[in-house]
């Protein structure tokens, strides 16, 4: 592909940060699943399971070890790894002192649980697993939360006791996600004490990770070494990744908030292209800044530029649910579109899997939700978030004294239903804190009359120079007016 001088700068520069970086190759050949011990902690750590391409079929793994070794990933359909069969194919790079390793596991059956193991021929992790994706016409249900964003292990813990909390309320869940901010200062120790904490969720079921300006915005390559995710064709991922997925009958589209402030112009072509392509029912936006937030970033320039794109965006590409973070306070709009537009809602009220439920029947516009945090981190509702937002929203409110929060998703043929759970601080108990449901009865599906728009570099210069312009201010604004201060007068 051609490149222009400036991603050709950007792109030796982020070769030059990654010091004493490489790619090498993995080995391969034949490995006795029974010689596998448990050494999660030890030689082999951040294990994770990722939406990588269809996720039906195929599965992004990654690991890291301190040694150089080889990489193989053993799957089998039986938990006792019988009839293992072994995949070797992707990619080790030297990161920052850790070997990542990437492997990407292909040619699985949709709906099925399947059994694995990472390491090399002699020292593996224990057997954990997870489950394909069923299908259109199939119900699927995900867990979500935000901004764990913690230092220490303690705080990782708690955030982690929070998560578990409400994974035990639903432990056959299809994959969890979180809307970034997975680590405060994006160093080696916070990764590591991240996947440790959150091990009992992230290597038992598939993530779809969510880019938060935490997580290596400014050290690039953090998020993508971390996560061995199917990037979008031609898309950087210097400050994160973007990609979608689809699962039952919903596609997802996850963006990068940090790729520019807002996004680069091709990463915004290629969200229109992608929903438009889409014959999903549902249409799912997650992204780590939201639209609709009420915290102290709700009138900073970045949310706001990133406003005044998305929200035309989301109206004409028919999403139904964006879910968002950044602001570790909660907020769940009424359908909405343009700047706040509420349209006439009607509700109707139906027994849901033996609840009665009353669900926003075929709402124009989408419902935009911030499940507040995990973490121990909770912000203060900004006194000066815009009308709009307040008017709009069903439920705004911070959970800073009272605990933290995850929810939980299930899509069902004509049905959606969240429920957000509050975790108190001392007892890790969940309650039913907010809950929405939407019923669809329309089909939704792939927009066919739409003009098929460039996704690479190129094609988007001009705009992504400007954009590029503006995040340099941006940065330096950040500096001058927050970290310099700190700095000067501490
Ligand atoms: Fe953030």
């Amino acid at each position: 592909m051609k490149r222009t001088g400036f991603k050709f700068l950007a792109l030796l520069l982020c070769a030059v940060l990654l010091i004493g970086g490489g790619v090498l190759a993995s080995g391969a050949g034949a490995v006795d699943p029974n010689a596998a011990t448990d050494t999660q902690g030890a030689e082999i750590t951040r294990i994770s399971v990722v939406v990588n391409g269809d996720t039906e079929n195929s599965r992004g793994v990654s690991w890291a070890t301190k040694a150089r070794t080889d990489s193989i990933v053993l799957v089998s359909e039986n938990a006792d790894m019988s009839g293992a069969k072994a995949f070797t194919e992707g990619d080790v790079v030297l990161f920052l002192g850790y070997y990542m390793h990437k492997v990407v596991v292909s040619g699985l059956e949709a709906g099925k649980t399947y059994y694995y193991t990472v390491g090399d021929k002699s020292t593996r992790c224990t057997v954990c697993s997870f489950t394909t994706n069923p299908g259109r016409g199939e119900p699927v249900s995900f867990l979500v939360y935000a901004d764990v964003q913690a230092s220490n292990a303690e705080n990782f813990e708690k955030g982690a006791k929070v998560v578990k909390a409400v994974y035990d309320l639903y432990p056959d869940i299809d994959f969890t996600t979180s809307m970034g901010d997975y680590v405060n200062d994006c160093t080696n120790e916070e990764w590591d004490y991240y996947f440790d904490k959150f091990s009992f969720i992230d290597r038992n079921t598939t993530n779809a990770p969510v880019a938060g300006n935490h997580d290596g915005n400014l050290r690039w390559n953090w998020f993508d070494s971390m996560f061995n995710l199917g990037a979008a064709e031609g898309s950087d991922t210097i400050t994160g990744v973007y990609y979608s997925f689809d699962y039952g009958d919903a596609h997802f589209a996850v963006l990068n908030t940090n790729d520019m402030y807002p996004m680069s112009q091709q990463q915004q072509n290629w969200l229109q292209n992608d929903m438009n392509a889409s014959g999903a029912k549902w249409k799912i936006l997650m992204l780590h800044r939201s639209i609709y937030s009420a915290g102290k970033h709700t009138n900073k320039p970045d949310s706001s530029i990133m406003r005044n794109v998305l929200v035309p965006l989301i109206d004409e590409l028919g999403i139904d649910l964006v879910i968002g973070g950044h602001e570790h306070c909660y907020v769940r709009t009424y359908p909405v579109t343009g700047d706040g537009v509420m349209p006439e809602t009607s509700y109707v009220t139906e027994m849901y899997h033996g609840e009665e439920t009353t669900f926003a029947l075929d709402p124009q516009g989408a419902i935009h939700v911030m499940p507040s945090t995990a973490g121990t981190k909770r912000y203060a509702i900004n006194e000066n978030t815009m009308p709009y937002i307040v008017n709009a929203s069903a439920k705004i409110e911070s959970t800073r004294d009272q605990g933290g929060v995850a929810a939980h998703v299930e899509i069902d043929g004509d049905y959606l239903v969240f429920k957000a759970y509050l975790v108190d601080d001392e007892t890790y108990t969940a309650a039913l804190y907010d809950q929405f449901a939407v019923k669809k009865t329309s089909d939704g599906g792939a927009n066919e009359n739409w003009e098929n728009l460039p996704t690479d570099f190129d094609s988007n210069n001009k705009t992504n120079i400007f954009n590029l312009i503006r995040q340099v201010l941006w940065v330096l604004w950040h500096y001058i007016s927050q970290v310099l201060p700190g700095a000067l007068f501490k």
